[in-house]
């Protein structure tokens, strides 16, 4: 185009002045600004890394590794269901584990589904072997349903574990076959005691998890409990997670364990007497943990369902831990923090 001709039309001639004001404008500002990113180049993910990194403030204290999701059993209510059959290979849990030590990790509790399940309960025995003796961490604990747990797996790895955390919602075997807590007609009990004597032989510290739900919520504990005397009696209050227990994707529905908050009051006021229980609601649970799927990615649960970060193995603990969810104030406020080392406790061996 001629200089003459756009001389020669006003609107031209005013299109040309507000693309040399806004030149100069843009390059004034990414001078001042320089720290402002331009909109597009950052994703709203990167941004929360970038925050995240800043605060710095999230470590991984103590960590909860779902190494598996198949199970044996069918608890109607259960919140993480066998929607994959992904094992990590042993190496690579390990580097994970490697990762989350040099970020701060203090405590690691294997969980799943069953975690006695895969290879027998050899694979969880090296992982708990490794912690302890390589990794010298404080404290190990592994929560399981009981029922794939033999004396010879205390024999061979006793020594290395903290804690183990028995689950029972009942002590009547019809309300456990109800709940689907349960493998055929064995009596899950029976095998409760069974392991509580093992605890106490091989020196491992015995806790006892339960999920207060619609088919338990009357019962009375206290004495049960009382006689097999674990260190920790945690009681908590049925959750439901989309995608796990509920919503359409689901392998289980649990709407129908669910209670209310007033409920699970009454159950903890009946059973105040009990010095070791620690009970956990929906709020405290949703985001007081950290937990590691299969793959070792963090899920976040604070949405009421568990939105995956990347792996810890491709992008670090660091970047990761940044979509965890994870609340350590309120962590501590449940208690999270406690004497979790079998070396510190004072258990009668
Ligand atoms: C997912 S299980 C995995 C370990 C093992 N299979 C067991 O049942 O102990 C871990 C813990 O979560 C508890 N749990 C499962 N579903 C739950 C739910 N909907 N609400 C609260 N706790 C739940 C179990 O009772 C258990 O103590
Ligand atoms: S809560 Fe029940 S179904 Fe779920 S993993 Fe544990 S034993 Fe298996």
């Amino acid at each position: 185009m001629q200089f003459s001709s756009v001389l020669a039309s006003p609107m031209l001639l005013l299109q040309l002045c507000i693309n040399v004001l806004q030149h100069i404008f843009s390059s004034f500002f990414s001078k001042v600004c320089y720290w402002t990113p331009a909109k597009s180049s950052v994703s709203p993910d990167d941004r929360k890394v970038d925050e995240c990194k800043i605060k710095d403030a999230t470590t991984p204290t103590s960590v909860n590794y779902h190494f598996t999701r198949k199970c044996n059993y069918k608890c109607g209510f259960c919140f993480h269901t066998a929607k994959t059959s992904f094992v990590l290979p042993l190496d690579e849990a390990k580097r994970g584990l490697k990762l989350l030590k040099e970020s701060g990790m203090e405590k690691i509790n294997f969980s799943g589904g069953e975690p006695f399940l895969h290879e027998k309960g050899d694979f969880l025995g090296k992982l708990v072997q490794y912690c302890k003796q390589d990794l010298q961490l404080p404290s190990v604990s592994i929560v399981s349903n009981g029922s794939m747990i033999r004396e010879k797996w205390f024999q061979k790895y006793g020594d290395d574990l903290d804690i183990l955390a028995v689950s029972c919602d009942s002590f009547d075997e019809e309300t456990n076959q109800l709940i689907g807590r349960a493998q055929g007609k064995k009596s899950h009990i029976d095998n409760l005691h069974k392991i509580r004597i093992w605890c106490q032989q091989y020196k491992v510290a015995f806790k006892i998890n339960s999920v207060i739900n619609t088919f338990n919520i009357d019962e009375d504990m206290a004495e049960n409990i009382l006689q097999l005397n674990p260190v920790r009696w945690k009681v908590f209050q049925c959750l439901l997670i989309d995608g796990e227990n509920a919503g359409e994707d689901a392998l289980r529905e649990a709407e129908r364990f669910v209670i209310s908050e007033q409920m699970f009051q009454e159950f903890l006021e009946r059973h105040s007497s009990v010095s070791c229980l620690v009970p956990e609601s929906n709020e405290k649970m949703r985001n007081s943990y950290l937990i590691l799927d299969e793959y070792m990615r963090f899920l976040d649960c604070r949405e009421g369902r568990k939105d995956p970060s990347k792996s810890i193995l491709d992008v670090g603990v660091k970047e990761a831990i940044c979509f965890s969810g994870f609340d350590e104030k309120m962590f501590l406020k449940r208690g999270g923090k406690y004497v979790w080392s079998k070396a510190d406790m004072k258990l009668e061996w």
